[in-house]
């Protein structure tokens, strides 16, 4: 079984031909003896179609960055969740810092879009994370609970393999400092928490929390040996095939 999940956010980097590229890249360092971690590449909107059929026939999975929480209409600028689903992608990041800070995303919609994901049978991964204000200020538990229940507001019990979380500090995305393994460990605990009682243990249990924030080669190794740690959301280190496989598999030796 695959317990680990590693996924590249590509965020708005990148024409086709280097999108394929990177695809074709990681495609063939994991090779035949893919690794048994779940692998998802998150392209601009642009290359998920020539993405889509770079990674076709292997175990790659592909995912939107975004998404509207309407089916469809007139949204100039937006894509739906089903129109993902036909483009191929299996999942999508909601609520990425990035959205919320730069253009605006509140929790609630967050939660339509998470809502219109698992409507749509897209595997959401779900984005949380505190300001270095808010950690300063001792505020991290309550952000990260806000943005819990205002992302999993209307979602019901069953969230058995359909949702992924992602514990991502914002002064840790793209600075180049990682959060320190005790600190994930101790956060990634407290949302485990908080899942549980959201879902119950048995559900819980099952739904990945991954870490994000400056993963690179150089130290996902220590990010991999945090029990509470299921995996990564990779943004920069992800646009560098090599990187990208070699942070997979830091993730691919450890036992269940
Ligand atoms: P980073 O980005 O790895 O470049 O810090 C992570 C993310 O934003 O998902």
């Amino acid at each position: 079984m695959e317990r680990h999940t590693v996924i590249a956010n590509w965020k708005m980097h990148g024409n086709q031909a280097e999108g394929v590229a990177l695809a074709r890249g990681v495609r063939r360092l994991l090779g035949n003896r893919f690794p048994a971690v779940e692998v998802v590449l998150a392209p601009p909107f642009t290359s998920l179609e020539t993405v889509r059929r770079a990674i076709k026939g292997s175990r790659l999975h592909l995912s939107a960055q975004n998404l509207h929480w309407q089916p469809q209409g007139a949204f100039t600028g937006e894509v739906g969740a089903d129109m993902l689903r036909d483009a191929g992608c299996s999942h999508v990041i909601v609520g990425h810092s990035e959205r919320r800070r730069l253009f605006g995303e509140t929790n609630g919609d967050v939660g339509r879009k998470l809502a219109a994901a698992l409507d749509a049978s897209l595997k959401p991964v779900l984005c949380i994370g505190e300001t270095l204000r808010e950690r300063r200020d001792g505020r991290t538990r309550q952000t990260l609970s806000a943005q819990l229940s205002g992302a999993l507001k209307g979602v019901s019990k069953s969230v058995k393999d359909c949702l992924i979380l992602a514990y991502e500090p914002v002064w840790a995305i793209g600075t180049g400092t990682n959060a320190a393994p005790a600190q994930v460990m101790e956060t990634h605990g407290w949302i485990r928490q908080a899942l549980v009682r959201r879902f119950g243990a048995a559900q819980a249990r099952h739904i990945p929390i991954l870490y994000g924030g400056s993963v690179n080669p150089a130290n996902a190794s220590e990010l991999a040996a945090v029990p509470e740690v299921d995996g990564v959301l990779v943004g920069g280190a992800s646009l560098d095939h090599r990187s990208f496989v070699e942070i997979v598999n830091a993730f691919s030796g450890r036992e269940a």
